[in-house]
């Protein structure tokens, strides 16, 4: 992308060339430049002009929707715990709905997260956010919202201009205003607004959610809607330049945003914290008595539950067919060993999908050895996680796994699908020290599920301890270090005290 948002101006150059001659051409741009720095000033003269001026010692986050309790917000206020502890000189203000108190949002995190915030901060309310919601606009949704977000965000900015400003939620088209208007821009992005693979299928003209069969039927709508995504993309490319810190909570979303945005460094990988305190002081042995494999996942059909039943009969079958060697311990430790599916249901469709897996589960003759653990309580699952030798995952193209961080954590071993956050973020198998098994067919699942469940006791507790170092890296505390450090990167002075 970066490549092509540079291509176009050298072929509309080289055009203005053929068309007008080398010196008109040079005069022309010469205008446009000079044009461009005139409007520029006027901006950000009148920005100054209309707004506020910057506070020296504030730190400003952007996150309409702070009041909601999805992993966006954990990260919101892990961040604002760090800038608490961190640097306590440093007035945080909190961009969001109105309607909030400092208060009534540290509740929340309380409640959603078990997080302890200081209600120290200032909530800078807004009051227009129905602007950046995708309902709002039927049409033309994406670049709708995008305006939607600099209005809110000069909403914002009339208010109060903090030093630092800290965006969240994603909006990278407020990050010009934020500029103009005297701030520093750092940016945590979860999820790109436009990304190449968007590109690829409106290219490709595929009918799938975001690209109606209408559109996509026709070729003249289809030829508008990619010129329509294509300025788009380059338009969101030059605002992500505008940051002074990129930070990223995934390989994915790395390469997307390296690829789309106008930056010269590479986007700092700063994975989300997971707060696995609780089951990394597990210890990590297990009683080889009742060897048994744990499975986390909610009902859904895409976790496929399904697969890990066949795989684990895979397994048995062929530790039976292998324990008519009179010495072969580990077959019997394959055939005597269980399986528990561990999940919660939300629905009736939910439930459905347990009996069809307890059907499964008979058909294939696990019955004595699988148990289903449906909707258990929190410390049971714990208890579970504490006694578990290996953790079943076989979502595919899940885009992080949180349940095989938490059994990388509690020293279980994961035989997780080989694709997207599994494969790139978490269990990395390039490295000498194995940390899990990345699979994708029932032969390898049942391979590796045979390989954890015959493994010695002191290979297994070198595997678990491996993988437990690795889950630390997305702990609170690391995400923390990861924070500060990109902060720290010319935005804010080091910290003496840490
Ligand atoms: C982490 O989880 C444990 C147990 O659920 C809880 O007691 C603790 O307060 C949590 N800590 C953070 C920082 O979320
Ligand atoms: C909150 O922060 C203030 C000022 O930094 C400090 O005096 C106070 O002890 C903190 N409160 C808690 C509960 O940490
Ligand atoms: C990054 O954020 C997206 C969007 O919220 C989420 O789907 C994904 O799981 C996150 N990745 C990681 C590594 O947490």
């Amino acid at each position: 992308m970066a490549v092509l948002s540079l291509v176009a101006p050298v072929c509309l150059i080289a055009v203005a060339i053929v068309a007008t001659g080398p010196i008109n051409t040079l005069c022309l741009l010469g205008a446009l430049g000079c044009l461009s720095l005139i409007l520029i000033l006027a901006a950000k003269a009148w920005l100054r002009y209309k707004l506020p001026s910057p506070s020296q010692k504030s730190i400003g986050f952007f996150h309409p929707f702070a009041d909601s309790g999805g992993g966006g917000e954990r990260v919101l206020w892990c961040a604002v715990r760090a800038i608490q502890d961190a640097h306590p000189e440093y007035q945080i203000l909190i961009y969001c709905q109105a309607g909030s108190t400092p208060q009534a949002l540290c509740a929340r995190a309380s409640a959603a997260f078990l997080l302890d915030v200081n209600a120290t901060f200032q909530v800078v309310p807004l009051t227009c956010c129905h602007l950046i919601l995708p309902e709002t606009y039927p049409r033309w949704t994406m670049l709708r919202q995008a305006l939607g977000s600099i209005q809110l965000a000069y909403d914002g900015l009339l208010q109060a201009v903090p030093k630092v400003m800290v965006d969240t939620s994603g909006w990278a088209f407020m990050y010009p205003l934020f500029r103009l208007a005297g701030c520093r821009v750092a940016s945590y992005t979860h999820y790109p607004t436009i990304s190449t693979d968007m590109l690829q299928r409106v290219t490709s003209r595929q009918a799938t959610y975001n690209n109606d069969v209408a559109v996509a039927g026709s070729p003249l709508m289809s030829l508008v809607k990619v010129v329509y995504y294509y300025i788009f993309a380059a338009a969101y490319g030059a605002v992500g330049g505008c940051t002074n810190v990129v930070m990223v909570n995934s390989s994915w979303t790395r390469g997307h945003v390296s690829r789309l945005w106008w930056t010269f460094t590479q986007p700092l990988l700063v994975y989300p914290p997971c707060n696995v305190s609780h089951l990394a002081a597990l210890p990590l042995d297990r009683k080889l008595k009742s060897l048994f494999l744990v499975s986390l996942a909610q009902f859904r059909p895409e976790k496929d539950q399904a697969k890990q039943l066949r795989a684990f009969a895979m397994a048995r079958q062929r530790a039976a067919a292998q324990v008519m060697h009179p010495d072969e311990d580990s077959s019997h430790a394959v055939l005597a060993a269980r399986l528990k599916v561990v999940g919660s249901c939300r629905n009736h469709e939910d439930n459905e999908r347990v009996a069809q897996l307890k059907g499964l589960s008979s058909e294939l003759g696990l019955d004595a050895c699988v148990d289903f653990c449906v909707n258990a309580p929190f410390s049971e699952v714990q208890q579970l996680l504490g006694g578990a030798v290996g953790g079943l995952h076989t979502m595919v193209d899940e885009h992080f796994g949180i349940s095989i961080v938490e059994y990388m954590a509690a020293g279980v071993i994961p035989i997780a699908h080989n694709s997207a956050g599994p494969k790139m973020d978490i269990i990395k198998t390039d490295t000498w020290d194995r940390v899990g098994f990345l699979c994708e067919t029932e032969e390898e699942y049942a391979r590796a599920i045979f390989e954890v469940l015959s493994m010695d006791q002191s290979k297994r507790m070198g595997i678990a301890a491996a993988a437990r170092r690795r889950a630390s890296e997305f702990s609170d505390e690391h995400f923390k270090d990861g924070f500060l450090r990109a902060l720290e990167q010319g935005l804010l002075p080091p910290n003496v005290h840490m």
